[in-house]
């Protein structure tokens, strides 16, 4: 690998901030007790797990009765949905076709089964969800519908207005999940202002370890055991918590949300410049989805003009010391496309890339990317 990387794809992991490794060290050394012994050590292990959850919950508004540790995103997603649809007995879901593959796969599980109705939500070629259908999708439907739709998508960075989706959900009484873990650290959420039941978030999308995550549960719903066992989280989630990785990711919750408005600006000026330097500098770039809207600031795909040497592109960025993600027809690693690029209807001869920044990137980093794509698109 060169010496020098640059590390544009923060949307699938970002570095652990050092101040959050700092703080796990000490579990994964001298206080290595189990949070469910009674003697010393398991009561440091403890108080520094609920300590973990009282920080999260500070900066979601909410209590830390309704926070409960996971493995990850995906874990969270899956504990929502599967539970809610069968401890509630639900027989109608909406979702929609750019949800990550951790939520769409288990709508498509619940599609196959003869009881169910799934029903997928309008989205623009923008990336947003069409509310006024959604108003329209659970007026028709007669019962209890569970309704489980992103708040950002991770590919294109497009947001939904989860305040309003919820005030549409609140009008029929409907079971709110939102897939929140592109926006967990990110965004203040307020869980008193908007009428939401189930969030997830992950960990390293923020600075936190990978294999940490969390789901909120608003109190009113109960569920049954996702994993049975011990009465770890709550008889939600049994074994033994992973300590070191739940203090790190209340760590980083902490670091995200005290230096959310000046790190939020920042990452968006990289943005907007990254925007400015292509446009001025490489000619026929495009960019998918509300790019200059309601999107995350930390999220640009980029598309570029169709080229013989297309497929090499991301190839040679990574040659160059560039670290992207396909954001393409065809994504890296699978010869299927992008569900959320067709569910976009975008011109699929057309190589499309996503940069995604964090706080540790900077200008520099912006403008030699840039000259590295134009040798490599014009050249
Ligand atoms: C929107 C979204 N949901 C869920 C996940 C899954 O999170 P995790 O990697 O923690 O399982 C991701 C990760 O890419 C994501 O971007």
């Amino acid at each position: 690998l060169p010496e020098q990387l640059i590390y544009f794809d923060n949307a699938a992991t970002t570095p652990v901030d050092e101040k959050v490794l700092e703080s796990m060290l000490p579990f994964l050394k001298g206080d290595f007790g189990n949070p469910s012994s009674i003697h010393g050590k398991g009561r440091v292990a403890r108080t520094a797990v609920e300590n973990s959850r009282k920080t999260i919950s500070k900066y979601l508004n909410t209590s830390p009765s309704e926070i409960f540790f996971t493995s990850c995103g995906t874990e969270s997603n899956n504990l929502a949905i599967q539970r809610v649809v069968n401890d509630l007995g639900i027989k109608n879901v909406i979702s929609s076709k750019i949800e990550h593959h951790c939520v769409l796969r288990n709508v498509e599980a619940l599609e196959k089964l003869d009881e169910m109705q799934i029903h997928y939500v309008a989205i623009d070629e923008k990336g947003h969800f069409d509310l006024a259908h959604l108003d329209e999708l659970l007026t028709e439907i007669d019962g209890q519908c569970f309704v489980t739709l992103m708040h950002a998508n991770n590919e294109v960075g497009s947001m939904m207005n989860i305040k309003a989706a919820g005030e549409v959900c609140k009008k029929h009484k409907a079971i709110f999940h939102s897939d929140t873990v592109q926006t967990v650290g990110h965004f203040n959420i307020d869980l008193q202002d908007i009428y939401v039941h189930l969030i997830s978030g992950s960990g390293h999308k923020f600075h936190g370890p990978k294999g940490s995550g969390f789901l909120y549960i608003n109190n009113e719903l109960q569920l049954s055991p996702m994993i049975k066992g011990g009465p770890q989280e709550r008889n939600i989630r049994a074994g033994t918590e992973n300590v070191s990785h739940i203090v790190g990711l209340g760590k980083a919750f902490e670091i995200a949300y005290e230096n959310l408005a000046e790190e939020s600006k920042y990452i968006q000026s990289l943005k907007n410049h990254m925007i400015e330097m292509l446009r001025g500098k490489v000619s026929g770039v495009g960019f998918i989805g509300d790019f200059d809207g309601d999107s995350l600031y930390s999220v640009l795909n980029v598309s570029f003009p169709p080229n013989k040497k297309d497929e090499m592109l991301l190839f040679n960025l990574d040659i160059g010391g560039i670290c992207a993600s396909s954001g393409s027809a065809c994504g890296s690693g699978a010869n299927v496309g992008s569900h959320v690029l067709t569910a976009l209807k975008t011109d699929t001869s057309r190589k499309t890339i996503r940069f995604s920044f964090s706080k540790f990137n900077t200008i520099e980093e912006i403008d030699i990317v840039v000259t590295k794509l134009k040798e490599l698109v014009e050249g």
